[in-house]
């Protein structure tokens, strides 16, 4: 255990997987307890959401899970409280649930992209909304925001929603960072780039012909010839909540090998 967030309170939204193995959600909630944090593993799926609690509880750490849908303001209300009331502080909220659907302005749905919306920006201003109030009178709080590369890049997918919704999402947050700066709140986003999680298995498959061409294909286009893993955004999301990003505020950090730095995909 490194100690950097000993005593702190940290909430997950989207602390499950879609999958077998490291979402980037999961080894986050994984990453704070092992710096020392109290965790609250929240999740749409329950079972997900006590999955990881689990092997935080198995690490000897303390987590609770619970189930909430982050577009669900009255969801993100309780499960808010919950955490406040079971484990007696809030210091670090973390927003890694993000989806993508495929498709340009011409291919999109109308529904799609509202869907799209509400599942990566607005539940930000739900959980934010929740949880200020909360910091401001502890008179501390950081907030990390799970953004991507797609929010300040083309990524090499025609997914019109992803990339608008993950420019709000920075954005979003650096107002935010500014308005609370003075009283004691950080707010930075991170910026995946591309990254092997079992999020990639079931939502870009679809824009290849096969799975392993997908995963040749994204090795291949990152710097260092290969993806990142779920463990590169969690070590980042420990640093941004620690008191070592102490005057770091407002910031949107790639966690891609370099690839923003790179001209074209
Ligand atoms: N994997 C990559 O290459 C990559 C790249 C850039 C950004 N990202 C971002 O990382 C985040 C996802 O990371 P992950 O690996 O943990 O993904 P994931 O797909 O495994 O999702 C984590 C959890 O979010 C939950 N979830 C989905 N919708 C929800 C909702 N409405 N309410 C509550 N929970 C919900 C799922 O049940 C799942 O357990 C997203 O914000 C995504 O945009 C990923």
């Amino acid at each position: 255990m490194t100690g950097k967030l000993q005593d702190r309170v940290a909430i997950v939204f989207g602390a499950g997987s879609v999958g077998e193995g490291w979402g980037n959600g999961k080894a986050s909630a994984v990453a704070y307890a092992r710096a020392g944090a109290r965790v609250a593993c929240v999740d749409m799926n329950e079972t997900a959401a006590r999955a990881t609690a689990d092997i935080i509880a198995g690490e000897g750490g303390k987590a609770i899970a619970l189930r909430a849908d982050v577009t669900r303001l009255d969801e993100v209300r309780a499960a808010t409280e919950e955490t406040v009331r079971a484990l007696g502080r809030l210091d670090v909220l973390h927003n890694n649930v993000g989806i993508t659907a495929a498709g340009g302005p011409v291919e999109a749905s109308e529904e799609s992209w509202d869907r799209v919306m509400s599942v990566n920006v607005k539940s930000m201003f739900f959980t934010c909304k929740c949880a200020l109030p909360i910091m401001v009178e502890q008179g501390r709080g950081a907030i990390i925001n799970i953004s991507s590369l797609a929010g300040i890049r083309w990524t090499g997918y025609n997914y019109s929603s992803y990339y608008a919704s993950k420019a709000a999402v920075i954005n979003f947050t650096r107002g935010v960072a500014i308005e609370y700066a003075a009283r004691g709140i950080r707010a930075n986003s991170i910026l995946p780039g591309l990254m092997d999680t079992p999020h990639i298995y079931q939502q870009i498959t679809t824009f290849y012909a096969s799975v392993e061409e997908m995963v040749q294909a994204r090795h291949k286009l990152s710097p260092t010839g290969r993806m990142g893993t779920a463990w590169d955004v969690a070590n980042a999301a420990v640093f941004l909540a620690s008191d070592d990003a102490a005057y770091i505020n407002g910031v949107e950090l790639p966690v891609d090998g370099g690839l923003h730095a790179k001209a074209g995909v």
